[in-house]
C-alpha cells in the first residue's frame, strides 16, 4: 500500500478542475431524507463496507475532518483504492477521487439539493481523466464494473433494455454505473431513513416513565416471537434466548442508533451492529469493538409462573 499517494493533497475542492476532465454522465435520485442525514451519510466512511457489501469488502481510513476523508478501501475481489472524500458543506457538495488502481483518476461529484424539510434530490456527476483513451475506458476500466452478462441482467430488471455487448465502453460504463449508485442509494436510503426514525423515536420515548417491572408475555409464546423488541421505560431492548437461556440487551447501538435486533448472535455471545459492525457483548453489554461505547444497561430477565418478566428490582 502505498502511503505518498495521499501526500500534498489539497483539503479542497478544485471546481476549475472539472473543465479538466472527462464527463461521463450523470445519475439522479430523490431521497425522502433530511440534507443534515445525507451530509452525515457523505462523511460516514465507516459504513461503507458494513451497508454496502457489495461494493466494498473493508476501509481503513487514513485521516479525516471536516474537510472530508482520505481512506484505502477494499474491493470485494480484495484488490485496495485509495480514495478521497472532499465536502463542501456550505454547497451541500462532495467530490469523491479514486487515487489508485485500475480506476485511478475517476471522480465522482455529488450535488444534495432540499426539496422539502424531508426531501432531497442528489445528482451524482461521473468524470474522468481526458487523458483515458477508448482503449483504456474499454480495457482498463470495464473491469472494475460488472461482467457484462450479469451487468445485463441486471439493467433489463431496471427496464433498461437496450443494452448491448456492442455498447461503446462509455454507455456500458455509464449504464454499469447507474446500476452501481442506484444500489448504493438504496442501501444508503435505508440506513439513512433508519437513522431518523431512530433519533425521532428516541426523542418521543424520552419522555416516558422508567417502570420498574414489565411483563413480557407467556413463555411459550415469547419463544415463537424471538428475537422480540420491547419498549422498557426511555430504552428498548432485545429479548432473546442464547445457548438454551434467556438474554437482554439494549437494540439501540451507543454509536449512532443501529438497529442491534437485527444482528444474530454468534457463538461467542456477540451481536454485530448492521451499520458500521461495532459488536457487543449480550450478557455484559461491553463493547467488543476498539473505542466503541457499551450497550445501555439491561433490565434481568426472571420467569414468574408461566410469564417472562423484565425487571430492575
Ligand atoms: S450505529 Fe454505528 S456501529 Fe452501530
Ligand atoms: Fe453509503
Amino acid at each position: 500500500m502505498n502511503s505518498l499517494v495521499f501526500e500534498n493533497r489539497n483539503d479542497e475542492i478544485d471546481y476549475d478542475r472539472l473543465g479538466g476532465l472527462c464527463f461521463i454522465g450523470r445519475y439522479e435520485r430523490r431521497l425522502p431524507v433530511s440534507i443534515v442525514r445525507m451530509m452525515e451519510n457523505a462523511y460516514d466512511w465507516e459504513h461503507l463496507p458494513h451497508v454496502h457489501e457489495s461494493s466494498f469488502k473493508g476501509i481503513n481510513l487514513v485521516e479525516d475532518g471536516k474537510w472530508g476523508w482520505r481512506a484505502v478501501a477494499i474491493l470485494p475481489d480484495s484488490r485496495s483504492q485509495h480514495l478521497e472524500l472532499l465536502v463542501d458543506r456550505a454547497q451541500s457538495y462532495w467530490a469523491t477521487t479514486v487515487l489508485s488502481g485500475d480506476a485511478k483518476g475517476f471522480e465522482i461529484h455529488t450535488q444534495a439539493k432540499q426539496v422539502t424539510a424531508n426531501e432531497i434530490d442528489v445528482v451524482i456527476n461521473f468524470y474522468l481523466p481526458k487523458a483515458f483513451s477508448k482503449v483504456l475506458l474499454g480495457l482498463n476500466i470495464s473491469k472494475w464494473f460488472l461482467p457484462f452478462k450479469l451487468y445485463k441482467k441486471v439493467a433489463e430488471k431496471l427496464g433498461i433494455n437496450n443494452v448491448s455487448a456492442s455498447d461503446s465502453p462509455e454507455t456500458s460504463i455509464l449504464n454499469a454505473l447507474h446500476y452501481q449508485y442506484s444500489v448504493l442509494y438504496d442501501e444508503d436510503e435505508t440506513l439513512m431513513s433508519g437513522r431518523q426514525e431512530a433519533i425521532d423515536r428516541q426523542k418521543k420515548n424520552n419522555n416516558l416513565e422508567s417502570p420498574t417491572r414489565l411483563s413480557i408475555g407467556q413463555v411459550g409464546t415469547v419463544l415463537k416471537q424471538l428475537p422480540k423488541v420491547v419498549q422498557f421505560g426511555k430504552h428498548r431492548y432485545v429479548v432473546n434466548q442464547w445457548k438454551g437461556e434467556w438474554v437482554i440487551y439494549a437494540a439501540d447501538c451507543p454509536h449512532m442508533l443501529g438497529p442491534i435486533e437485527e444482528s444474530d448472535i454468534d457463538s461467542q455471545g456477540r451481536v454485530t451492529c448492521p451499520w458500521h459492525g461495532y459488536q457487543f457483548d449480550i450478557l455484559s453489554g461491553k463493547s467488543c469493538s476498539d473505542g466503541g461505547a457499551d450497550l445501555k444497561g439491561a433490565p434481568t430477565l426472571s420467569i414468574v409462573g408461566d410469564h417472562l418478566v423484565a425487571h430492575t428490582d
